[in-house]
């Protein structure tokens, strides 16, 4: 499936295909989304089959307007009501408790339901054509790295879409902030572009961190927030992050032994070579993150025999991007290179 330049035509055409129950690929300001009409158990279930996911992670909903919070949430407590007018439309999704109508099928069979106002013209465009809530994980095949431009969308999931629209690469690049305003606390389940900080200072109350805060009893972490898992990012090539003071060690080693290198760095300069590949990547962290995706897609491809990616600070402000370099490692700046978990080994 080729993408298709999201004019307003295509938009409109875009919306009828999700009133038939049809899979429609959008851009937001995170990453590409793989939308279906959310009210509609069988079209979400189209969902599944294409990514290949699990029927037990759930989804989030896109909404186009705050008002549409009372269409899908059983309770909106007036910790979403500031939330949402502080940072919608924009990178923040916030699970709430469901309205018993919201299908199963969306929620993973779980009694909360994720809503998001995405904060992109093409995006918001479609929400209001549609009319409805529209359930759109990343639109990669499950435990890939997400998409940030269409020409992703269609390689990973080529015709198992009905329609991708094309509107150019998303500024954000990683997916977003998710904040459970469930239970008695708020709690962070995914870093992204919107700081814990930030979220903090709206609530004016501290929240609950993934690390330190007990997992829901009737359900595992990775069911509840799968996008957290430590595997669920990884490119098919193996891939290593490595302090910068040690990476000229392993990249000579790695030399020494004929394999191909790609590096991702965002300080060192290394000089490419016939056996290194270096990709540099930008030294802010929400710039780092808005390329982060598509320089390991691009790697990925070249079919190298490893990827080294230089530890960025071990920051708050880095706190996504670690995050999706691989959350089980993430801790220790000082450790020794620490390999990403294989394709092959993956649990997801
Ligand atoms: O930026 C984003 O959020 C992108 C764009 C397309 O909006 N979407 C996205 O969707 O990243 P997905 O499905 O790849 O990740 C959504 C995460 C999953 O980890 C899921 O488990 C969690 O949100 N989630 C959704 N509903 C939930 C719920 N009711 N309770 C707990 N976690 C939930
Ligand atoms: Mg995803």
């Amino acid at each position: 499936m080729k993408p298709t330049i999201a004019t307003a035509d295509a938009i409109e055409r875009a919306a009828e295909l999700l009133r038939r129950g049809r899979l429609v690929a959008f851009p937001t300001e995170t990453v590409y989304g793989l939308g279906a009409d959310a009210s509609d158990p069988d079209a979400v279930a189209g969902i599944f089959k294409a990514k290949g996911r699990p029927a037990t992670h759930p989804l989030i909903v896109h909404i186009g307007d705050v008002a549409s919070l009372y269409d899908w949430a059983g309770t909106v407590p007036e910790a979403a009501l500031k939330l949402a007018e502080r940072f919608w439309p924009g990178p923040l999704a916030m699970i709430l408790p469901k309205k018993p109508e919201v299908p199963l099928a969306v929620t993973g069979g779980q009694p909360t339901v994720g809503l998001r106002m995405p904060n992109h013209p093409v995006a918001l465009a479609l929400l209001k054509s549609f009319g409805g809530g529209i359930a759109a994980p990343s639109a990669n095949r499950f435990c890939r790295i997400s998409p940030t431009q269409a020409l992703h969308v269609s390689d990973e999931l080529g015709d198992a879409v009905d329609m991708i629209l094309d509107g150019g690469a998303c500024q954000v690049g990683v997916e977003s902030t998710i904040v459970d305003l469930s239970g008695s606390r708020p709690r962070l389940l995914r870093p992204g572009h919107i700081s814990r900080e930030e979220i903090e200072a709206v609530l004016q109350t501290e929240l609950l961190l993934p690390e330190n805060a007990a997992p829901a009893p009737e359900m595992s972490d990775e069911v509840r927030a799968p996008g957290m898992m430590a595997v669920h990012y990884a490119p098919t090539t193996p891939a290593m992050r490595c302090p910068a003071e040690q990476l000229a060690a392993r990249i000579r080693q790695l030399i020494a032994d004929g394999k191909k290198i790609g590096l991702l760095s965002y300080q060192l300069d290394v000089a490419e070579t016939a056996q290194i590949r270096v990709l540099r990547l930008p030294e802010h962290a929400a710039d780092y993150a808005q390329s982060l995706y598509a320089a390991l897609r691009d790697l990925d491809n070249l079919q190298l025999d490893t990827i080294l990616i230089e530890q960025p600070p071990q920051t708050e402000a880095w706190r996504a991007v670690n995050d999706r370099l691989g959350k089980a490692s993430a801790s220790s700046a000082t450790a020794p290179c620490v390999a990403l978990p294989p394709a092959s080994m993956q649990s997801c």
